[in-house]
């Protein structure tokens, strides 16, 4: 099949950080082009989406539009016309889990020629994956990164049109497109971008290269899309972005993310949270808005990644494990209950027994509510990847069952708090294994499992603790 190749991944061009030139917002409608006008009636698409909250708001966007142009959605994926990859390029596993379904794609590409296969989000921005993909798995037909979503029905007219594989995977122009329509996966809780891609360049980490520069959107548009969300109903928004408190920082004139903070909480939505906080931006503004806003929920992710400085130093985090400590300090001292969680990522290249023991007396100092834990991974083109290192795999795994064990011995001891405790559950839906149980999140982001009507769904109920465990809760309704 013909190739036409839009824009390939190319890591260079994407490492570079134009900070002079101010990014454009587009305010236009979107144009469905006369094929796909043509076609989609009809026709079902599928997206699955792997990865983390900013793939999951993307499908969003890509739903949006895909059912402006008229396509419907189904969840069976034999039934698809159009099926979406949508990937996490964060680690090595993710990648894997979407090889491996491309795989079991081709015979559903081979019963049905008409069958268009896609792959977008963060692996399209990697060259290694892409020419992967373009050499070995011909059952793909379109490639599109983060930054091309805004082009996807454009980009299916060429598949149908040409007959050809297109990639795009990142255009140069940095605009924010803010009036792409869009679905809303719940009809309660709502992810809402506040900007786009990072700059920090953490030296282990893909996201720079495969979300692009550091755009924040503007707040206008922010709080509109917020009163939007209250006014219909919405229990709960998690602002988002990479690098959530270094919101502003690249707009000439805008507020801070501690402003911008206490405008939407001031919205009255029930239910604020925002992911994710770099320690280096943390600023005591934000400190301010949860004691100023009740709805701005207890609960705060501050990645620590390591806790040895010469580690630290080499990720790039721009913090010593004391600052990282010190700021925990300042910010339990004003507000006691907030629960904090973390991501640590063992075996970076060359860590020693010490490094290693440094990041477990951040976790006995911390004592973290949760805890993401990764174990490193070599992504290609980033600069750690180029790091020699000596360590053995199976050190590093048994470091990363040390940190667990830790980690879930501390977690287990801090649930007990919650023992007869009443809380405020935000009920998500019915529990997969038990058709009689509700689940939902604390306000401080526990998952709480307990027996209650349907009905409750998408509303906060209060619920009374009677046993705690490491990563859920179980109680009952209270009826007071
Ligand atoms: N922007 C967020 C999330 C980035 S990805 C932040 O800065 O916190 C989520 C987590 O994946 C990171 O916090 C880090 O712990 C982990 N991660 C990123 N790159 C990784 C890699 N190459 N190997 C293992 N874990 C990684
Ligand atoms: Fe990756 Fe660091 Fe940016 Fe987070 S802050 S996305 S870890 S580069
Ligand atoms: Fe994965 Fe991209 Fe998110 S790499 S973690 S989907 S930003």
């Amino acid at each position: 099949m013909k190739k036409n190749i839009i824009n390939a991944p190319d890591l260079n061009k994407t490492r570079k950080r134009n900070l002079a030139q101010e990014v454009r917002i587009i305010y236009d409608e979107l144009v469905v082009p006369d094929i796909v006008q043509k076609k989609a009636p009809g026709l079902k698409f599928l997206i699955l989406t792997y990865g983390c909250q900013a793939n999951v708001r993307d499908q969003e966007v890509m739903e949006g539009m895909l059912l402006q142009a008229g396509y419907t959605k189904t969840n069976n994926i034999k039934n698809a016309a159009l099926i979406i990859l949508n990937t996490c390029a964060v680690r090595e596993n993710a990648e894997q889990k979407v090889l491996g379904k491309l795989g079991s794609l081709k015979s559903l590409k081979e019963n049905n020629k008409d069958l268009i296969i896609a792959v977008s989000g963060c692996m399209i921005g990697e060259p290694v994956i892409v020419d992967t993909l373009l050499n070995k798995y011909h059952q793909v037909d379109l490639m599109f990164g983060t930054n091309e979503i805004k082009n996807l029905l454009n980009y299916l007219a060429k598949v149908y049109q040409n007959k050809e594989v297109v990639v795009a995977a990142n255009d140069d122009n940095n605009d924010i497109v803010e009036l792409l329509p869009s679905t809303r996966l719940s009809s309660f809780k709502a992810y809402v971008n506040i900007m786009y891609g990072c700059d920090k360049f953490c030296t282990y980490c893909i996201v720079p290269y495969t979300r692009g520069q550091q755009r924040s959107r503007s707040s206008v548009d922010i709080l509109k899309e917020c009163q939007d969300l209250k006014a219909r109903g919405y229990q709960e928004i998690t602002l988002l972005g990479q690098n959530v408190n270094a919101y502003g920082k690249d707009l000439k004139q805008d507020i801070s993310f501690g402003a911008l903070l206490k405008s939407v909480a001031a919205t009255s939505i029930p239910r604020v949270r925002f992911l994710t906080s770099h320690p280096w931006d943390f600023s005591d503004e934000i400190l301010e808005a949860f004691l100023e806003y009740p709805n701005l929920m207890p609960y705060l992710h501050l990645p620590i990644q390591a806790g040895s400085d010469r580690i630290l130093t080499l990720m790039g985090r721009r913090y010593h494990k004391n600052d990282y400590l010190n700021l925990i300090t300042k910010i339990r001292l004003k507000l006691p209950h907030i629960a904090i969680s973390t991501d640590i990522i063992v075996g970076f290249p060359n860590e020693t027994d010490q490094d290693f023991m440094e990041t477990i007396d951040v976790v006995k100092k911390v004592r973290f509510d949760s805890a993401f834990t990764f174990i490193y991974s070599p992504r290609d083109g980033t600069p750690a990847a180029r790091m020699p290192d000596d360590v053995p795999y199976k050190t590093k795994s048994q470091r990363f069952i040390s940190l667990v064990n830790e980690l879930e011995q501390i977690i287990e001891v801090k649930s007990q708090q919650y023992l007869g405790k009443t809380v405020k559950v935000l009920v998500d839906g019915v529990s997969k294994n038990d058709p009689e149980m509700l689940n939902g999140y604390t306000e401080d982001n526990k998952l709480t499992h307990f027996k209650g009507p349907k009905t409750l769904i998408g509303s906060i109920a209060k619920v009374r603790i009677n046993s705690a465990h490491i990563h859920y809760l179980l109680g009952e309704l209270d009826a007071a």
